[in-house]
């Protein structure tokens, strides 16, 4: 079983992802860490975020290990890590030195410990559209900046982040605009996508929709 869950960043992809991997005993990868390892290993060795070949060298020797050791650090999950992922996902040289490792996790899907899996959730821009086009289920998952960038800023004062409301909104539009620009993997719904705006649903509408799309591919 793969199910693939796209849209712009703080949909709610996460806390989908989260609970149908967690439901029916799949792997999760969260596709957005190969991009935020990539840009933060630029930051974090001062490398120019415009400097297209180092990205791509950067992309090219990426390991799992690596992005694991690198998910750790604090602007992994931070704007900055956002923004750096934002910008190298752009490079279409990155995006394909970095196909082939978030395809072939679906041919043998593990979960954290090693243990295989039977299926994985993905969790992405293109997940549906380049990852995976077989995907059994797809996902598309939306909702307005305004209220996404409020979701943001509450998980980010949770964390002990420093920011304003005001700014987490600017990135944000700022990252929706390059996402869905780019010419190379753009963020768009997969023609066989089930669109889904959570604007103006609890976390338990969304689930309480989607389950029974789950159950009928089981
Ligand atoms: O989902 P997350 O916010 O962690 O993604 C960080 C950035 O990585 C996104 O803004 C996007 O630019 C990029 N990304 C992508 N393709 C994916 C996942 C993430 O381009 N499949």
């Amino acid at each position: 079983m793969i199910i693939t869950i796209d849209g712009p960043a703080a949909a709610g992809k996460g806390t989908i992802s989260a609970y149908l991997s967690q439901k029916y005993h799949l792997a999760y990868f969260d596709t957005g860490m190969v991009y935020r390892a990539v840009g933060l290993q630029m930051v974090l060795t001062g490398l120019n975020l415009q400097n297209q070949n180092a990205a791509l060298k950067i992309a090219q020797n990426l390991t799992f290990p690596q992005m694991m050791e690198l998910s750790v650090h604090p602007d992994f999950r931070s704007d900055i890590g956002g923004q750096a992922a934002s910008i190298v996902s752009a490079y279409p040289t990155v995006r394909a030195a970095l196909l082939n490792m978030q395809k072939n996790f679906a041919l043998k899907p593990t979960f954290a410990d090693g243990q295989p899996a039977k299926g994985v959730v993905y969790d992405g821009r293109d997940t549906g559209t380049i990852i995976c086009p077989n995907a059994d289920l797809k996902l598309f998952v939306t909702a307005s900046p305004q209220i996404r960038a409020e979701r943001r800023y509450k998980e980010f004062l949770q964390k002990g982040m420093i920011t304003s409301y005001e700014k987490v909104l600017a990135d944000m539009i700022a990252r929706d605009e390059r996402d869905s620009k780019r010419t190379n993997a753009p963020l768009k719904p997969a023609e066989d996508a089930v669109i889904i705006d959570t604007s103006d649903l609890s976390i338990d509408d969304v689930l309480a929709y989607i389950t029974p799309l789950v159950e009928a591919k089981l």
